[in-house]
């Protein structure tokens, strides 16, 4: 818990999580060309970003269903402190990692911290846990770059405070489900400064990070750098923790800038 909190990504290289029933599905061509994911709704069943349908689509909501449950009786396990806070988001399939096509704020084979625009998190942690399951037995490869409070000291001179009202008219309009918080303003232009920014993406600090097949994965993707270069087949549950639930508060990101910015973000 505490090396998680401190921007450690903690590597569990051989649990199980069977997928050979619904290999014909996953591994055939489930994504929505121009979609990067196939995305699940642990809350109502929803999927979206596939093409498939009738049984094949039931039999891969049923997978990712699977994973999402395999994940979240991982976190209760393995992290108990966390089991009262402990909130779930979306679900997601990824049978590519990268898409030559996107914009560079939408390219996650560029160093960032997650940040979502639509999605404010309101200070709330993100911790992700990920399972490669690439049944050729190729690696997921990501880089992670310097701890969360030396990225943000770098692009925090690029930022630039929330007009007033701006929350408020993003929420009417649908733009984001829930009201964005100047935490979550920051941490959208935290993201887009990096990803924009080529010498950083070129030359900043990062090392690589393999994820073998059949490895989980998991990290606080809210403060750990990173990004994702290639391999295809993974699965991907976030859940949303209070910073409240945390051991250490002031290591999370909303009191880090709080702290460099003298101000109260949420
Ligand atoms: C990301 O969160 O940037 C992508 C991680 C992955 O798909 O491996
Ligand atoms: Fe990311």
């Amino acid at each position: 818990m505490a090396l998680l909190e401190h921007g450690h990504v903690l590597v569990l290289p051989d649990l199980t999580f069977d997928v050979s029933e619904a290999a014909d599905v996953i591994y055939a061509d489930v994504s929505d060309a121009g979609v990067k994911n196939v995305s699940y709704n642990p809350a109502n069943g929803e999927l979206k970003g596939t093409p498939l349908d009738g049984t094949a689509r039931e039999r891969l909501a049923d997978a990712v269903a699977r994973y999402s449950d395999w994940a979240e009786a991982l976190v209760r396990e393995l992290l108990p402190a966390y089991a009262k806070g402990l909130e779930k988001g979306r679900t997601s399939f990824r049978p590519r990692a990268a898409d030559h096509n996107l914009s560079k704020r939408k390219d996650d084979r560029r160093l960032h911290v997650d940040a979502f625009p639509s999605n404010p998190v309101q200070g709330r942690r993100i911790l992700r846990v990920f399972r490669n399951v690439n049944p050729a037995g190729e690696a997921r490869n990501w880089r992670v770059g310097e701890p969360f409070a030396d990225f943000a000291a770098r692009f925090l001179p690029q930022t630039r405070p929330m007009a007033p009202g701006m929350g408020a008219i993003l929420q009417a309009l649908r733009v984001t489900t829930g009201r964005r918080s100047a935490y979550d303003h920051l941490m959208l232009q935290l993201h887009d400064a990096a990803k924009e920014h080529d010498e950083y993406q070129a030359h900043g600090p990062r090392w690589a990070a393999d994820f073998p097949a059949g490895a989980t994965w998991m990290c606080f993707t809210d403060s750990v750098v990173h990004a994702a270069l290639g391999g295809r087949y993974a699965f991907e549950q976030t859940f949303y923790l209070p910073v409240s639930a945390m051991g250490d508060p002031a290591a999370s990101p909303l009191r880090i800038l709080e702290a460099m910015t003298g101000r109260r973000l949420v």
